[in-house]
């Protein structure tokens, strides 16, 4: 049996959503309870099991490889002041972190092809970080990676939303197996009119390296952008793809309204620790 323990993390977009503040400080980077976004999404990946991950960053987001690399001058700034209790706080994740740079913002396609040599010949998940899932149990990614040990194929996290929203995310159709789990048969990105459900694609994916031919068969699609939704949809006439209803709770930091509920959700569970 296959198992994932490489993940990509599409990192280069251009955070249109959230500007004026992007044009300085990337949306990966935005503060969490002290932590950046991006290291939720990190948090989640080794919580799931994951061993080695690929962030694909563009020109203006190298404060995230600052972030994970060594600081030694807070080093030995603070064994020099004797807080070396402090050390723990500034001391990178415990996982193999590499990194590629996206030339031109032209989709997450492009940007998940360029993980074809990290991938190798081995499955890999996808975490997009703008969605971040505050768990109540197990970690969102590890969901999908229960499902696809058992079917040994894509899998994607779904999530039921208001059908006024789905024209803001990828719709599939799917039959309902059993246990918030799904078979998908088509795949829509941003449909304009008619979705084929109220089953939506939140930001975390299991592939298997054939997504890579599917990627480079692929033209432009919504927005002028290469869809990683269209590949998937080339992937679902020759095989199977399976969908996770996820029950971690999503926050789309990509929008103020997402943002600005995650604080207040962990500001009331601080609460609820005080008291
Ligand atoms: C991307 C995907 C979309 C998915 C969404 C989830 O869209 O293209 O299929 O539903 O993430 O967050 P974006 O939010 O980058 O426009």
């Amino acid at each position: 049996m296959k198992t994932v323990k490489k993940a990509i993390i599409p990192a280069a977009g251009f955070g249109t959503r959230n500007l004026p503040i992007t044009k300085v400080l990337p949306k990966e980077m935005f503060p969490i309870a002290g932590k950046p976004a991006i290291q939720y999404i990190i948090e989640e990946a080794i919580e799931s099991g994951i061993e080695e991950i690929l962030i694909v960053v563009s020109r203006n987001k190298n404060m995230i490889l600052d972030y994970f690399d060594r600081s030694l001058e807070y080093e030995a700034f603070l064994e020099k002041t004797g807080k070396q209790h402090l050390l723990n706080k500034i001391v990178g994740p415990a996982i193999s972190i590499q990194y590629v740079r996206q030339p031109f913002a032209d989709g997450l396609g492009t940007a998940i092809l360029l993980g074809k040599r990290f991938a190798s010949k081995d499955p890999f998940a996808v975490l997009l970080p703008d969605d971040i899932f505050l768990q109540s149990g197990q970690p969102a990614l590890r969901e999908l990676l229960d499902v696809y040990e058992n079917y040994q194929s894509t899998v994607i996290a779904l999530e039921k939303l208001n059908e006024k929203l789905l024209k803001n995310y990828g719709v599939v159709k799917a039959i309902d197996l059993q246990d918030n789990t799904y078979e998908i048969s088509d795949i829509v990105e941003k449909p304009r009119s008619t979705p084929p459900s109220n089953l939506a694609v939140s930001g975390r994916y299991i592939f298997e390296p054939s997504i890579f031919s599917y990627l480079e068969k692929g033209g432009k699609g919504v927005g002028g952008e290469v869809q990683l939704t269209d590949a998937i949809q080339k992937l679902l006439k020759l095989e199977k793809c399976y969908g996770v209803e996820v029950s971690a709770k999503r926050y789309d930091i990509g929008t103020d309204k997402g943002y600005l509920n995650l604080i207040q959700k962990l500001m009331s569970n601080s609460k609820k620790e005080d008291e």
